[in-house]
């Protein structure tokens, strides 16, 4: 029983000529001072269809309403402020949770319609940065969210394997490299061979000329050009699979960029049949200035292919193989005139649901204040990063819990899902600095603070051997349990507003929230102390127990029973 139904059904005799249940059930807002009420029934869009003064159409519904429904029912200017019963809704709440267990919150909103999200999408031969890092992790809470309420998410890995870096790459590896050396170190040594070949074209302004070349010759299926790009991709990819492996995320497809390469043609041929392509110096453009954008490149005069002309085939093809209700696409945000460009160019061929073409975009991570950048070897190794918050984890788990069995693979799931939540618990929009330090606190609002709180209900319920019992029913009136109660009930409305946002960051807030209000209803109640109300406070533990791991698996991350 949720505490707006309650109200809605209770105001909808009063009001049914005026609003359907829907509307007032959208109306009923949390009051901002709970003292005011567990929840308010504002009555100003009644003010114009009633023509009185809002004070007393407050007043009249309230009068229409029977007392014994509510705890107590109060009207305060144009307010009906209401108080619900808190043994009723302590016992249903217990009752849903306890039944549905991890299914608490589902939803079938979805109708089982695609949703492809674009993310992770590292760039071959360089390390994976910070940027693929933010764009994974919230991309796979995305993806865990829609899911939970009825959608099927479908995660593709767009790997950046095709352009002209790759021809560059081919000569700089031809001049200075060795297969040995790349085996050796596969990322660290591609890189070198980039950042090599820039620093010597600086001098040397033919080098730019054969990497063209080159380019020219991989995307016309020459076959070393192709065996090399093949080992370079295949080393690459085994490098960033174990970072995902310590992320635990997978994905549905790993079609990059270079699966467009054959089907570029069609969407061109589109542009070319609808008369949008315009050309500017021998290149082809779209003309955007409709959409205060700049031109859209699609073809260069050498004939060579971009980044946009492969994401407009790749829209087409997600389209058309998905059936897509919405397509998201988690990249950061400095890319996002490339997204209002894609979207553009398809809303101008025509396809209304260009529309569904989403852009998640999020800020940098960055440290002490400055970006941190791949460019010239200056980069920060995600893979140490992890590592590093597994051996702080490791310590803190040593000094915590010594006896703890398994403290390895704890201390995988604590440091993992630290690095995580830090970068879930901010709107994604936000710049954050990145401090390993903060990460991994267990005080604080930090992904362990939460896995502890569940570890600490998970404890609670061990040493009392609490089981729920089929007939039983749990209820509690007090007002210590009522804050956690009440947050208790608002879980599936925090995955709504989740999805609809496509923001883990409300997820991430939502579990602070209810640890922090449970860690203070455990510091002022005596919550193991035989009386007739404990099985009840048991029931709570249990609930919230439950919610929390939920709720952290929501953001791809463990909850370990003990840590
Ligand atoms: N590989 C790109 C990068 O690292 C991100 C790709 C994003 N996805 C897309 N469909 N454009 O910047």
């Amino acid at each position: 029983m949720n505490g707006k139904k309650v109200i809605a059904a209770a105001l909808e005799k009063a009001l049914k000529d005026y609003l359907t249940l829907d509307d007032i059930t959208q109306l009923i807002e949390q009051p901002k001072i709970s003292e005011h009420g567990d929840l308010a029934f504002p009555v100003f869009s009644l003010a114009k269809i009633m023509r009185k003064a809002p004070q007393m159409i407050a007043q009249e519904i309230a009068e229409q309403l029977d007392p014994n429904d509510f705890e107590a029912i109060n009207v305060v200017g144009p307010y009906i402020n209401f108080f619900l019963k808190k043994d009723q809704v302590s016992e249903a709440t217990f009752k849903q949770i306890l039944s549905e267990e991890n299914h608490y919150g589902d939803k079938t909103i979805g109708d089982n319609r695609m949703v492809p999200i674009d993310m992770s999408s590292p760039n071959i031969a360089k390390p994976m940065s910070m940027g693929h890092l933010r764009s994974t992790v919230i991309g796979n809470s995305i993806a865990l969210i829609l899911e939970k309420i009825g959608y099927q998410p479908f995660k593709i890995n767009y790997i950046g394997d095709w352009g002209t870096q790759f021809g560059k790459l081919i000569v700089a590896y031809k001049k200075w490299g060795s297969e040995e050396a790349v085996k050796k170190d596969p990322i660290k040594e591609l890189l070198r061979l980039y950042v090599d070949f820039h620093e010597e074209a600086e001098t040397d302004p033919s080098l730019e000329d054969e990497g063209r070349a080159w380019f020219k010759k991989l995307e016309d299926g020459d076959e070393e050009a192709t065996h090399l790009w093949q080992w370079f991709r295949e080393e690459s990819l085994n490098e960033f699979q174990r970072i995902y492996d310590l992320l635990e995320v997978t994905f549905d497809s790993y079609n990059g960029e270079s699966f467009y390469n054959d089907k570029m043609a069609y969407p061109i041929q589109l542009l070319e049949e609808k008369q949008l392509l315009t050309s500017d110096a021998g290149a082809d453009i779209v003309d955007l200035s409709a959409y205060d954008l700049n031109p859209a490149l699609i073809r260069k005069s050498d004939g060579a292919t971009l980044y946009i002309t492969r994401d407009l085939a790749s829209a087409l093809y997600r389209k058309k193989t998905y059936d897509f209700i919405k397509a998201l696409y988690v990249v950061g945000n400095e890319q996002s005139i490339h997204f209002k460009q894609l979207k553009a160019v398809l809303k101008e061929m025509g396809y209304d649901w260009s529309e569904d073409i989403i852009h998640v975009p999020f800020g940098l991570i960055t440290k002490d204040g400055k970006k941190l950048s791949t460019r010239k070897g200056k980069i920060v190794l995600l893979e140490e990063v992890l590592q590093e918050a597994i051996t702080l984890a490791k310590a803190q788990i040593e000094e915590k819990n010594p006896t703890l069995t398994d403290k390895d693979e704890i201390a995988r799931q604590v440091g993992v899902g630290a690095v995580i939540f830090h970068d879930l618990k901010n709107d994604r929009l936000n710049n954050f600095d990145f401090s390993l330090e903060d990460v991994v606190r267990f005080e604080g609002e930090t992904g362990p603070y939460v896995q502890y709180t569940h570890a600490r209900c998970a404890s609670i319920l061990r040493r009392t051997h609490w089981e729920k019992k089929a007939d039983q029913t749990y209820q509690l009136n007090d007002t210590d349990s009522w804050e956690v109660i009440k947050l208790l009930q608002a879980f599936p409305q925090a995955i709504e507003r989740a999805a609809e946002k496509y923001e883990p960051s409300v997820m991430a807030k939502y579990v602070i929230d209810l640890a922090q209000t449970f860690n203070k209803y455990y510091a002022h109640v005596k919550i193991v102390h035989d009386d007739e109300q404990q099985d009840s406070r048991l029931a709570l533990v249990q609930s919230v127990e439950m919610v929390l791991k939920e709720g952290l698996r929501l953001l791809g991350v463990h909850a370990p029973e003990e840590m």
